[in-house]
């Protein structure tokens, strides 16, 4: 296990950025940088052993500041959605930056994807890590109360990834962590061919500016289903501007599995098993060939698949689903883990 730091770069107004190299025994290396709390490349090897980094981004940092749809970054203060921007919170109304049509998402116009963290290498027995904090301010983005944020990457021998966040407030405010990694289990082409299983038997169905309508459906018999391995391109023509929805996990809150991906070219396998309630499976609908990312690749249309461990979109508004306040004096925690290994 190893952990090194480098210079990544600077920000306009000259704020240094690191990136954190965690290396493993069996060959994956995961560098993280300090700005967004970003994973700038995975190195994971394939059936013969052949490193390839399976996700989508920049080599340096100017790409990142530029023009990035969150590739690899932490998100928050709220991942995905909240209507119009507006909740209320104990009777107080809440209005946070409209970013996304009349909808807020990924935390506003500066958030978490777009500070900068504190650093800090963590060296125990069998894991290379790193944890990042950040102090939200009471205000910042129209979100209420100072949130102090804690998140661990972490690297084992066992193949595991594990991001952990922990959060505490002042005041009571909706909180909603998630990592927004492009996954592309190929490194190259679209992921149409790779195969998804998400242990869900139902989906939250949104409108046209993809905010959830509050129906849980069930999946069966529709292109959602997951429950058995499927191409993520099989149905995907049936989707309505393809994959963008939320999953509720049968493992309801509790760590359990979410999502397993093969690459059958590969052999490059991803599970992740989630303490979050939902999954957002995201098809990368959006790229649209316009940035050209590491080692001049060309993201075109579903270059790379998002699956986001969160709470479902616009819970503020939705007293239907699992809640996202936190209180002053609870402690918000969540954790994901995506375990490598080939077949
Ligand atoms: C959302 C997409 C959004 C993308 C931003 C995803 O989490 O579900 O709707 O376009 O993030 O890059």
């Amino acid at each position: 296990m190893d952990i090194k730091t480098q210079a990544f770069g600077r920000l306009p107004d000259g704020t240094a950025v690191e990136v954190y190299s965690l290396t493993n025994e069996k060959g994956l290396e995961a560098r993280i940088m300090t700005y967004g709390a970003t994973l700038v490349s995975l190195e994971v090897p394939d059936r013969m052993g052949k490193a390839g980094d399976i996700v989508l981004g920049y080599e340096s940092l100017d790409g990142y500041i530029k023009n990035s749809p969150y590739f690899g970054s932490i998100v928050g203060r709220y991942g995905n959605r909240i209507a119009k921007g507006k909740f209320i919170l104990d009777g107080v109304t809440y209005t946070l930056a409209a970013n996304n049509g009349e909808n807020h998402l990924h935390g506003g116009i500066k958030g978490f994807d777009k500070v900068v963290w504190n650093a800090e290498p963590v060296r125990e027995e069998g894991v290379a890590a790193i944890k990042f904090s950040y102090l939200s301010r009471d205000g910042e983005e129209g979100y209420p109360g100072n949130l102090a944020v804690v998140v661990i990457y972490s690297l084992s021998n066992d193949n595991e990834l594990k991001i952990s966040y922990e959060a505490r407030t002042d005041k009571a405010t909706p909180v909603n962590l998630t990592h927004h990694s492009y996954f592309n289990l190929a490194g190259e082409g679209d992921v149409l061919g790779q195969e998804l299983m998400i242990a869900s038997d139902a989906y939250t169905p949104v409108d046209s500016g993809l905010i959830p309508t509050g129906e849980i459906r069930p999946v069966m018999g529709t292109p959602f289903d997951f429950t058995s391995p499927h191409a993520i391109g099989e149905r995907i023509a049936k989707v309505e501007g393809g994959y963008d929805h939320n999953f509720v996990l049968r493992s309801g809150g509790e760590l359990g599995l979410a999502a397993r991906v093969v690459d059958p070219k590969s052999g490059r396998t991803m599970e992740i098993t989630t303490t979050e309630p939902g999954l957002q499976f995201y098809s990368g609908n959006f790229l649209d060939g316009t940035i050209t990312g590491k080692g001049g690749r060309v993201y075109s249309k579903h270059a790379g698949f998002c699956l986001e461990t969160q709470h479902f979109p616009d819970s503020p508004n939705k007293p239907g689903f699992p809640s996202t306040i936190l209180r002053p004096g609870r402690v918000y925690k969540s954790l994901t883990v995506h375990k490598f290994s080939t077949r």
